[in-house]
């Protein structure tokens, strides 16, 4: 069964680059085509181009001159948890700093929280997400950190993505503080072998108040070990070894990067880890805005995502992620649209989504705009109109054309 989903004024594509040997498998640059249309057939994209020239179809639908993206691709989520933090985020807004020590309070209540409670959360937020546009997401363990609780937390993540990150090196909790070393055996040892077959990457906090350089080397060791690949929570409050840990330990991304050396961006520059850049964490921190267009001048691959968590950015809006990045870090609206869904793809791997080529995953949101640089130009307005994920619609609707 075809659709052809036509009358778009703005389709952007991101489309592999032709004939580009070179190129790396999946999204390319931005691209974007006018009054264009798009045909889907089994949940992949079968054709773009001029809707004038567009093929026959089974059924039609009709945009109505509005602009389509790429779904956007959240490479950087924590929604396995329990717990409120809502008087935190007032205090530090009243001028208490942002610290690693708040992940704790989650962790309590996460492990007295059922499976069914942490399910129905991880759920919620994961279908808040895909209404606003996100059809791909990635979502981490990381507030359970016992062997059972970080066991059913990949179990709870695998429920709602495939991307699912082991992070069982969130912070040392409380009952190894005398002994973090040995709490760094646990996640190498029992607790990666409890939770690697639910997960496909895994992950360490390398921070002063987390882990450490060797700690972080040996935890993604072990994790490459088991199977699993490598991403790094890096640079996030303060300068440190994270960006360079990562790069060295070919990591798929460096997450945060709030605080970078000009080794860190040479390293970033010279291999294959994409920077993920998470301003709503700035933005619900009052943290400096990491130095973005350094990154990107310097050739550096760029994702942004939200970082969704109950601590430093509760955020599930892409849009308001991107309106953040145009802003705050001096992205151009499509350097920021392209980080949110083609970098995003790039953080985690995967060629079949953030672009929307022939052959890509039919993951398509309908703006009701004319252009993708609306979200950064009407920040905080609910756009999204319709959401297709492999070519179905799942949020929205579009007239029959
Ligand atoms: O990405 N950096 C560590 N983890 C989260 C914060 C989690 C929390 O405060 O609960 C982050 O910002
Ligand atoms: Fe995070």
């Amino acid at each position: 069964m075809s659709t052809l989903i036509t009358n778009i004024g703005e389709l952007v594509t991101n489309a592999p680059d032709a004939g580009d040997d070179a190129a790396p498998a999946g999204p390319g640059r931005f691209a974007a085509l006018a009054d264009a249309a798009l045909v889907v057939e089994d949940g992949r994209v079968a054709w773009t181009g001029p809707a004038a020239r567009a093929p026959a179809a089974d059924h039609m639908a009709d945009c109505g001159g509005r602009a389509v993206l790429p779904g956007f691709v959240d490479s950087h989520a924590h929604l396995v948890f329990d717990g409120e933090r809502s008087a935190e985020f007032a205090a530090r807004m009243a001028g208490t700093p942002y610290g690693a020590g708040g992940i704790r309070s989650t962790v309590a209540a996460t492990r007295k929280a059922s499976d069914g409670r942490l399910r129905a959360t991880a759920f919620r937020l994961a279908a808040e997400m895909l209404r606003q546009g996100t059809t791909t997401l990635e979502c981490k363990s990381g507030y359970g950190l016992t062997v059972d609780d970080e066991r059913r937390s990949v179990a709870v993540a695998a429920g709602i993505t495939g991307e699912v990150t082991f992070l069982g090196a969130h912070v040392v909790p409380p009952e190894f503080e005398a002994d973090p070393g040995a709490y760094v055996d646990l996640v190498c040892g029992p607790m990666l072998a409890a939770c690697a077959p639910h997960a496909r990457w895994i992950d360490v906090f390398c921070e002063r108040g987390a882990f450490g350089a060797d700690e972080a080397r040996a935890i993604l060791a072990a994790g490459r070990a088991a199977g699993l690949m490598a991403r790094v929570h890096a640079n996030q409050l303060g300068p440190g070894p994270g960006v360079l840990v990562a790069v060295e330990a070919g990591a798929a991304s460096a997450d945060h990067c709030t605080y970078l050396t000009a080794a860190d961006v040479d390293a970033l520059a010279a291999g294959a880890t994409v920077a993920t850049l998470l301003p709503g964490v700035e933005f619900s921190t009052r943290q400096p805005y990491p130095d973005a267009r350094r990154l990107l001048d310097a050739g550096v691959t760029v994702a942004i995502a939200t970082d969704c968590n109950p601590g430093s950015c509760f955020t599930s809006s892409m849009s308001l992620c991107i309106a953040l990045a145009v802003r705050e870090m001096r992205l151009t609206t499509q350097e920021a649209v392209w980080a949110a869904t083609a970098g995003g793809a790039r953080a985690l791997r995967r060629a079949d989504v953030g672009h929307l080529g022939v052959s890509a995953r039919a993951d398509l949101v309908l703006l009701d705009a004319p252009s993708h640089a609306y979200p950064a130009y009407r920040p905080g307005v609910p756009l999204v109109a319709a959401v297709w994920r492999a070519g179905e619609l799942v949020a929205g609707a579009v007239p029959a054309a």
